[in-house]
């Protein structure tokens, strides 16, 4: 089986799997949390926007969003989601080389358990600069629960919208990594391949750390994009955070909410298919196919 690039192949199938509507739900959360705030929000940079599922949502909810991603293929979906006007540009993190001031900046579906620690640390530290004073930063990350999870989970099978695919895990506690090999084995369209994924497990520590660094002071960890405080039990836990007014670059900044980076080329689209069923199998039981933590984007989402 052909191995490829990560977040390559899998774009194309990325939609179908994450099959449960949760960036409705999640972005429904966030437009809850923003209109308490006097200033308003209206500028939004998504980092690690993916196919723009996030950014969709946001943008049918009034916002102005700018979306910035690893991955070309990602980003190709995301541009025929969203259209040629939304700012979408091609940058790995921790580099964000975006212009303007936002008044909010989001990461959905564990984008930064894709950094390293040290590039967590400087995430941060670059997003503070990208935010207006008292703006806004909400993510999630996989939780100590979900390094559990998947390590009593590893391996995953299941089919999505005609499309067959195992991911298997494994995780090292001790480095706190998660190297995820997910292989379409029978794809609807094209050869069977296969990606590898790392992804890390950051500690509590760590991030309150980077984000202190950063100048951000953390408001409430929550349990995945709801008010209920995260406890030992929550798989995904969404951090909401306010930079500090000495963090952010205020002074020479233009205004608060101009913050469009430049229009990223438009790719050639690819279509998405709407994914209907996913039957777990494998190792996989109905009591965890809600909350399956392998890639989340599989993970979380499975009808029953
Ligand atoms: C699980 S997907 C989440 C996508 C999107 N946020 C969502 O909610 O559907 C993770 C995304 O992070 C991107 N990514 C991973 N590492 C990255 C990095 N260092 N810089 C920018 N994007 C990255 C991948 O290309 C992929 O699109």
């Amino acid at each position: 089986m052909r191995q490829v690039e990560a977040y390559s192949r899998l774009a194309g199938v990325y939609d179908e799997i994450v099959i449960d509507p949760c960036h409705d739900r999640w972005a429904s959360f966030l437009h809850e949390l923003w209109s308490t705030d006097p200033e308003g929000v209206r500028s939004v940079l998504d980092l690690c926007c993916g196919t723009g599922l996030l950014a969709g949502e946001l943008i049918a909810r009034g916002y102005r969003v700018a979306g910035v991603d690893a991955a070309d293929a990602m980003l190709a979906l995301a541009r025929e989601r969203l259209g040629p006007e939304v700012a979408l540009s091609r940058m790995t993190l921790p580099d964000l080389a975006v212009e303007g001031v936002f008044d909010a900046a989001v990461c959905t579906f564990d984008g930064l358990n894709y950094l390293a620690p040290d590039e967590l640390r400087l995430t941060m530290a670059a997003v503070a600069l990208r935010l207006r004073p008292a703006g806004w930063l909400v993510f999630d990350l996989h939780t100590d629960a979900m390094m559990d999870f998947t390590i009593s989970n590893p391996n995953v099978a299941g089919t999505s919208a005609g499309n067959d695919f195992v991911i298997s895990s494994i995780v090292d506690p001790g480095a706190r990594t998660c190297d995820t090999r997910i292989e379409l084995t029978r794809p609807r369209d094209g050869d069977p391949f296969s990606e590898q994924h790392r992804q890390y497990f950051h500690t509590d520590a760590d991030v309150r750390a980077s984000l202190h660094d950063a100048g951000f002071a953390v408001t409430a960890v929550g349990e995945e994009y709801t008010h209920q405080p995260a406890d030992a039990s929550t798989l995904r836990a969404t951090w909401t955070l306010s930079s500090r007014p000495s963090a952010t670059r205020s002074s020479s900044n233009p205004s608060p909410h101009d913050g469009d980076p430049p229009s990223g080329a438009t790719m050639p689209g690819l279509l998405r298919a709407v994914a209907r069923t996913v039957v777990v199998a494998g190792t996989a039981t109905a009591q965890w196919a809600r909350q399956w933590p392998v890639e989340d984007l599989w993970a979380a989402r499975l009808t029953r």
